[in-house]
C-alpha cells in the first residue's frame, strides 16, 4: 500500500462494531438458551473465526454482513468438532474458546497461523488445567489438545500478567465449575467486558477491591453457575479502531472529525485521558442517564468522539504526561503503537515502559515500531518493556514492514500521512484482522 501524506482531516465517520466485545458476545449467545441476534457484529477476520470455531461445534450461525443471529446450545450444548479449530490470527478466539471447551466433556484441538502459534498459552493452561480439564500443548504454544470436563473446579486464581483474555477464559471455564470462581487482577485492571455481559445476561458476578502492600487489586467472582437466557444486543464501535483516525486528526492542523457510535467502557477509552494529557483536543459526548453513562446492550456505554487537530502537541503537565507506564498501560495496550507515533509528534517526544506485553503479541509491537519509526528518521530507544523518543521529530516516508500485524499496519498508514514524501507500507493487506476497511474509511475523510 501506498500512502502519501495529508493535508488534514475533515468528516464524519463510523468505525467498526467492537472486536473484543464481538467474541464475547458471539460465545456467550452460543452458550446461553435460545436465539440471540447481535448487530453491528464486528467485520473483523479475528471475529469470523471465532464465529467459525462456533459453528464447527455444532452451533447454527446466520450471518448477514454486520447481522449475526446465533442459536444458543446451552452451556452444556457444544459437540465436538472433526476437524481442529483453526482460530487464525486470533489471541482472544484461542484463549477464550479455551476456556470455554474445558468445560465441555469431549475433546477438542485449537490451532492458529504461524503468529498465534508463537504466543504464550501457559498463561491459559496453568489455570484450567488446575481447573480440571488436560491439556496438552508444543511447550506452551498451539496447537492446544484440551481434554474438557463437564464439572470443572472453581478456583481462585491470581493472574500473573494483566490480561483480559485470561481473566475471560477463567470465567468463562467458571460458568461450567458451580460458580466460586474468583479471578484477581494484581497488575491493574484489564478490559471487563466479559464482566458486563455476564451481568446482562443475569449470571450473578461481583467485583471487589482488594488492598495489601500498597497495591490495588480488582477481583472479580462468579457466585454461582446459572445457566441464562442468550440476549438480542448491538455492538457499540470499537475504540481501539476509531484510536488511529483520533490521532490521525489530532496530528494535522486545521482537522475535524466526528467518530459516532463509539464504545466508552472507562476500562477502555484510557487512551482519551492520555491524548488530551498529550495536548489532543478530544470531546466526548456521551448519552446520559441519571447523571450516568447510560449502558446500553451489554451494558457498554458508548457516545460520540469529536477531535481537532492541534495546532502543535506538548504535555499539559511538564515532564510528567508524556510518560505512560503502570497499571494504566493495560488498559491501553492495544492503542499504544499508535500513541507512540502520536508522541514522535509531541514536544519532548514520549516514554512508554511496563508494557513488555507488546512482545508477545501479534508481532513484537516494541521492535516493529521502533524499526518503523526508525526509518521514519526518528530517534528512539529501545527498552525490554517499552521505548523513549526522545524529541518531536519531522518524519519522513519510507519503506514500512507491517510484520503481518493489524495494528502495526494501521499506526504507520497514519504516520506516513504526516510524514514528508511518499511511504509504502509493507503487508498492508492484515488490516482486516480488526478493521477491514481501513484504507476505504480513511481515504473518505482525507484531504490532500
Ligand atoms: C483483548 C485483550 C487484550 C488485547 C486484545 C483483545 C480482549 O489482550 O490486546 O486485542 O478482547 O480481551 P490481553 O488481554 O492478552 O492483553
Amino acid at each position: 500500500m501506498k500512502i502519501q501524506p495529508a493535508r488534514r482531516i475533515v468528516g464524519e465517520v463510523s468505525v467498526p462494531g467492537d472486536k473484543s466485545i464481538s467474541h464475547r458476545a458471539a460465545m456467550l449467545s452460543a452458550l446461553g438458551t435460545g436465539r440471540a441476534a447481535i448487530s453491528n457484529f464486528a467485520t473483523s477476520e479475528d471475529c469470523a473465526s471465532t464465529l467459525r470455531c462456533l459453528s464447527q461445534l455444532g452451533v447454527h450461525i446466520e450471518r448477514d454482513h454486520t447481522n449475526v443471529i446465533i442459536e444458543g446450545v446451552g452451556l452444556q450444548g457444544l459437540r465436538p468438532s472433526t476437524a481442529p479449530l483453526d482460530c487464525g490470527n486470533s489471541g482472544s478466539t484461542m484463549r477464550m474458546l479455551a476456556g470455554v471447551l474445558a468445560g465441555q466433556d469431549f475433546v477438542s484441538v485449537l490451532t492458529g497461523d504461524e503468529s498465534l502459534s508463537l504466543r504464550p498459552m501457559k498463561r491459559i493452561i496453568e489455570p484450567l488445567e488446575r481447573m480440571g480439564a488436560r491439556i496438552s500443548s508444543e511447550s506452551g504454544h498451539a496447537p492446544l489438545r484440551i481434554e474438557g470436563r463437564k464439572q470443572l473446579k472453581a478456583i481462585h486464581y491470581e493472574m500473573a500478567v494483566a490480561s483480559a483474555q485470561v481473566k475471560s477464559c477463567i470465567l468463562l471455564a467458571g460458568l461450567n465449575a458451580g460458580g466460586g470462581t474468583e479471578v484477581i487482577e494484581p497488575q491493574g485492571a484489564t478490559r471487563d467486558h466479559t464482566e458486563r455481559m455476564l451481568r446482562w445476561l443475569g449470571v450473578p458476578i461481583k467485583s471487589r477491591v482488594i488492598e495489601g502492600g500498597g497495591i490495588k487489586s480488582e477481583a472479580i467472582t462468579i457466585e454461582y453457575g446459572k445457566q441464562f437466557k442468550a440476549k438480542d444486543g448491538a455492538v457499540p464501535g470499537d475504540i481501539s479502531s476509531a484510536a488511529f483516525f483520533i490521532a490521525a486528526t489530532a496530528m494535522l492542523p486545521g482537522s475535524t472529525l466526528e467518530i459516532k457510535g463509539v464504545g466508552l467502557n472507562p476500562t477502555r477509552k484510557a487512551v482519551i485521558p492520555a491524548l488530551r494529557a498529550l495536548g489532543v483536543e478530544a470531546q466526548l459526548d456521551f448519552i446520559e442517564r441519571d447523571g450516568d453513562w447510560y449502558e446500553e446492550d451489554f451494558l457498554e456505554p458508548f457516545g460520540n468522539i469529536s477531535v481537532r487537530g492541534g495546532a502543535g502537541l506538548a504535555p499539559l503537565k511538564e515532564g510528567e504526561s508524556n510518560v505512560l507506564r503502570g497499571p494504566l498501560i493495560a488498559q491501553l495496550i492495544d492503542e499504544l503503537p499508535i500513541l507512540a507515533v502520536l508522541g514522535s509528534q509531541v514536544i519532548g517526544g514520549i516514554e512508554i515502559r511496563d508494557a513488555a506485553e507488546l512482545r508477545v503479541k501479534e508481532s513484537d509491537r516494541i521492535r516493529a515500531t521502533v524499526e518503523n519509526l526508525r526509518a521514519m528518521g526518528a530517534e528512539v530507544i529501545e527498552h525490554e518493556d517499552g521505548l523513549t523518543i526522545p524529541e518531536r521529530t519531522n518524519l519522513h516516508g519510507a519503506r514500512l514492514d507491517a510484520h503481518g500485524d493489524h495494528r502495526i499496519a494501521m499506526a504507520f498508514s497514519i504516520a506516513a500521512l504526516i510524514s514528508e514524501g511518499e511511504s509504502e507500507i509493507i503487508g498492508a493487506e492484515c488490516v482486516s484482522v480488526s478493521f477491514p476497511n481501513f484504507f476505504e474509511l480513511l481515504e473518505s475523510v482525507v484531504e490532500r
